[in-house]
């Protein structure tokens, strides 16, 4: 089923249909291009890899998708490990909790093994993605394929291009819109944090000495805020603590890929300032009250903009390259 799925979504005309009308028909960068007649050949099956991982829905779904990863690239520069002489991405303070790298390196390897040199890690993250969302949300959309890798990686890229957990609406949304997104696109795709995680660093600071008179962020309801503290002591405000606690980012339905998220900030009940002020600013609010009442529109809009996420900024043709190892550049 799952092959008869991806046979599907790799036939070229479509991709190439959805690219004419995503770009208005001039001078299409349609992403398959770069890859005629290879296309179906390379469609993997990840669930086999690694069912677990992916309905964990971390890596793939996290970094594969996030906009900000693209926003310095969709080209798979997280991956890359630091050298003797610079400090990649994956190094940052923004980065350094993303987990699930093994699901990628996998999927790559078997891969490689039977097409080398043919599918980019681009093109890994962002297949991995789409069957995380497909197996979390059932939620399923066509992804273009011929990404190619970057060779540089580098942490001081991220400032400015990955909106911290303590964004306020406007602060994230200056980094979607720089990327084409829209208002309601940054608030649909930011419902991807209706699964997966959040360690305490991330959010404790709302918990404890939040403001001068305020002992906690207003904007979390009591009850949450109390719960949230029975998970995380004060020690883990501190960006470099070490404590492996971690709680839901939607508690209700925590490996569910729905709507229940939006629901949860009409309660006061994000886990991150980030989130709860999408409820909280004026700008989204009425954005987050209609994806809390209509799950199916919401779920038909993440997969549109899940799409067009990953073909914001992508390499192609003959730039950047096809490493054959996701953590290291080919030369
Ligand atoms: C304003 C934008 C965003 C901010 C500030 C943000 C921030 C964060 C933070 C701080 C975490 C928890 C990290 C940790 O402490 O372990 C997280 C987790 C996560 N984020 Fe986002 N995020 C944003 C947008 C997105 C988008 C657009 C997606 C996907 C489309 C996404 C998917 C995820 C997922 C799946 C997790 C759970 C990861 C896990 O379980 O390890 N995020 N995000």
């Amino acid at each position: 089923m799952i092959q008869a799925k991806q046979q599907h979504y790799f036939l070229p005309e479509l991709y190439c249909k959805r690219a004419k009308e995503r770009y208005h028909g001039s001078h299409v960068p349609c992403l398959l291009d770069s890859f005629h007649g290879h296309a179906s050949s390379y469609s993997i099956d990840f669930v086999a890899l690694s069912p677990g991982r992916l309905l964990q829905g971390d890596m793939p779904l996290r970094r594969g998708n996030r906009a900000p990863n693209c926003s310095i690239g969709c080209d798979a520069s997280v991956l890359l490990d630091s050298t003797q002489w610079s400090q990649a991405e994956k190094e940052s303070l923004a980065n350094k909790r993303l987990r699930g790298y093994e699901v990628i390196y996998a999927a790559k390897g078997a891969l490689e093994a039977r097409c080398p040199g043919t599918v980019s890690c681009a093109d890994v993250i962002a297949f991995a993605a789409r069957d995380a969302t497909y197996f979390a949300g059932g939620i399923d959309y066509a992804v273009p394929a011929g990404r190619r890798d970057g060779t540089v990686s580098l942490a001081s890229d991220i400032r400015g291009n990955i909106p911290p957990p303590n964004a306020t609406a406007a602060d994230s949304w200056s980094i979607f819109a720089n990327k084409g997104l829209s208002l309601d696109e940054m608030v649909t795709l930011i419902g991807a944090h209706s699964i997966g995680r959040s360690s305490c660093p991330s959010f404790a600071w709302r918990l404890y000495n939040f403001a001068p008179g305020l002992p906690q962020d207003p904007s979390l309801d009591p009850g949450f805020a109390a719960y949230l503290k029975s998970r995380c002591p004060p020690s883990t405000v501190d960006v470099n603590s070490t404590d492996p606690t971690t709680v839901w980012l939607d508690g209700v339905t925590p490996k569910k890929l729905d709507n229940q998220y939006y629901k949860n900030l009409l309660e006061h009940k994000g886990v991150l300032f980030s989130d709860q002020t999408l409820q909280t600013s004026p700008m989204t609010a009425g954005l987050v009250s209609f994806d809390a009442d209509q799950g199916e529109a919401w779920a038909e809009k993440f997969g549109m903009a899940m799409m067009k996420m990953s073909s914001i900024d992508v390499l192609t043709g003959s730039q950047g390259e096809i490493r054959k190892i996701c953590w290291v550049p080919n030369h």
